[in-house]
């Protein structure tokens, strides 16, 4: 393909929009899309699908919308990428955001509003504090040494949870009394991996391993008394979800969540199930009887969609059909598992032509590292793809989604049992007939695996794509703003001698293959700097590689165009390198 071709096919690919439920206020579903550029705030009146964008400019956190209100409130980057965020509102009905918290140079970690409160978790450069915004002066309320995330807040009390006792395995749920100011912690069994609380009265819900699978659980936070919900129905139950990515509490009281097993995901309400396709479910919103959810494929962009509870009728409330070109080149996608270096099992996602003729393949390593690849659709993946290679997507030991024993597995351990997942994902690959050979690509953590990979295995892959990579542990821990030095710490289990072995630095030495690295000026999690001194090495080894560095942006995408300007390079690049065997027509 040409290199037009080529961005034209990129251009389409971008401004297919995402679709995020993020709640429903008064009779609307408010969610977030990138429909026309921005990552920005919508909302529909699904009755006549009526939509009306929000805010003009992008957005990064948004507090749960109460239904009993109009104005719902987020957090907007102000230092163009380096995320030092501000507090917003805007009218769910009339639009007209405003300015509501001048908030001083920080990183925005959790938000939540409810009556005249707004209140916040947010880190600088020192530690990570719990905000009170009141009539314009904002007060610290408490001060943790990690990371901490506010979910919810009532009338009496804001609640969150975070990584309060120290122990890079556990987090805790922290608990802050408005009346008294008191503030406690909670968990109910000293270790276990306990999130998102969400306040009704003086009951929290939340998710906990305490029984060793991640389960919903009420607990009183007056009495401490801890309960298991108890649902009308047992279709809940009988799924055994292996996560709960989104949870709440229905107006009478009853409990919807979305579980997650194997990239999947379904809704339920009061444990029964809401009829959905198979495939991911990106948030969920209730109006009366009604639910709304965004669904979704790795070939199927997200669409918001309305599910009657009790007939169990659906219908599309925002549709997003694939551009025609797009739309007829024949595509296939499955999950596979393949056995590790140690007999362990991991689950991959595949897509492919539907030919069974194995072709040059991509190895395309998700971020986090505590994060997954689901089957939704992702606009990098697909870009790839629709560039005429096959893709093999490993959920490394590390990856949500498997559980908190598997998740863990890679602290102490980064750059180790998890690069060898993607070293016999490849050979998976190689094996089964869909690849003859293979290119690496990946974003953040991907695109350190990305460099850990050609430095380490030099031989195995035949060109790589990082974004914004993690380069030297130890120069990033120590440019890294309070949440991201102990986001490192609990990844090494606090080893701060295993920062160089761990480090593509190290490895540079022995790179073969092309390379072609992103990195945003303004990053504040993977910043620029080291990635610099990374080239330099590269350049005196005599190395192929290019490296594009983007101004005004940083770590997350805010606009549509960000990804053209992060894809475009790659797969140029990748063309030139590693030329794909082409795409195939149905
Ligand atoms: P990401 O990865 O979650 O995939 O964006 C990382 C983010 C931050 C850091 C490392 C990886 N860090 O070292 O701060």
């Amino acid at each position: 393909l040409s290199v037009s071709e080529t961005a034209r096919t990129i251009e389409e690919l971008t401004k297919v929009p995402f679709y995020f439920i993020a709640g429903s206020t008064r009779n609307r579903v408010a969610f977030i899309s990138t429909e026309g550029g921005p990552l920005a705030l919508w909302s529909v009146d699904p009755h006549t699908g009526n939509k009306l964008r929000l805010t003009t400019e992008s957005v990064a956190l948004v507090a749960d919308p109460r239904r009993e209100r109009d104005l719902v409130y987020f957090t907007r980057d102000a230092a163009k990428g380096a995320e030092l965020h501000k507090i917003h509102s805007v009218d769910a009905v009339e639009g007209g955001e405003k300015l509501v918290v001048d908030v001083p140079e920080m990183r925005v970690l959790g938000l939540a509003s409810s009556g005249n409160v707004i209140a916040f978790t947010a880190a600088g450069k020192e530690d990570v504090g719990l905000y009170l915004a009141e009539s314009g002066s904002i007060e610290k309320k408490a001060k943790f040494a990690s990371y901490a995330e506010l979910t919810d807040s009532s009338e009496d009390y804001l609640v969150g949870f975070g990584d309060l006792a120290k122990n890079p395995r556990s987090s805790e749920i922290f608990i802050f009394k408005l009346g008294t100011s008191e503030y406690s912690e909670y968990t109910p069994v000293a270790g276990s991996v306990n999130k998102a609380a969400r306040i009704r009265g003086s009951k929290i819900l939340f998710e906990s391993n305490l029984t060793g699978k991640n389960r919903l659980h009420i607990c009183d936070v007056e009495s401490t008394e801890l309960s298991l919900p108890q649902y009308r129905s047992k279709e809940y139950e009988a799924y055994d979800a292996v996560e709960h990515p989104y949870y709440g509490w229905t107006e009478q009281g009853k409990i919807w969540a979305i579980g997650k097993k194997d990239g999947e995901a379904k809704a339920f309400v009061d444990g029964k199930t809401i009829e959905t396709l198979p495939g991911y479910l990106w948030g969920m919103a209730l109006l009366g009887s009604r639910v709304y959810t965004s669904h979704t494929t790795i070939i199927q962009p997200m669409r918001i969609i309305e599910v009657d509870i009790s007939t169990g009728k659906s219908k599309t409330i925002v549709d997003n059909p694939l551009p025609p070109g797009i739309r007829s080149l024949k595509r296939r996608s499955k999950a596979i598992r393949y056995k590790s270096f140690d007999g362990r099992l991991v689950q991959a996602f595949v897509i492919d032509d539907g030919t069974d003729i194995p072709k040059r393949t991509m190895m395309y390593v998700h971020g986090g590292p505590w994060s997954d690849i689901v089957n939704s659709w992702g606009v990098y993946m697909n870009s790839l793809n629709l560039s005429g290679y096959n893709i093999i997507a490993p959920n490394y030991r590390g990856s949500t989604g498997f559980g908190e024993e598997f998740r863990k597995l890679d602290i102490g351990d980064p750059g180790g049992g998890d690069l060898e997942d993607i070293a016999y994902a490849t050979r998976w690959a190689k094996e089964n007939g869909l690849a003859t050979e293979c290119a690496i690509a990946g974003y953040s953590y991907g695109g350190y695996m990305t460099l850990l990979a050609l430095g380490k295995k030099p031989d195995m892959w035949d060109c790589g794509l990082a974004g914004a990579p993690v380069v030297d542990w130890k120069e990033q821990h120590e440019l890294s703003d309070a949440v991201y030095r102990h986001f490192i710490e609990t990844l090494f289990d606090n080893k701060t001698s295993l920062y160089d072995e761990r480090s593509p630095k190290t490895y540079a030495k022995n790179v073969k293959k092309p390379v072609c690295i992103i990195a945003l000026q303004n990053d504040s999690r993977t910043p620029l700097k080291p990635v610099l001194t990374y080239a330099v090495e590269l350049l005196t080894q005599g190395v192929k590689f290019e490296l594009h560095s983007t101004t005004d942006t940083g770590h997350a995408f805010t606009k549509t165009s960000e990804l053209m300007s992060d894809l475009l390079p790659w797969i140029t690049f990748l063309q030139k390198m590693f030329p794909s065997n082409g795409i195939s027509k149905t």
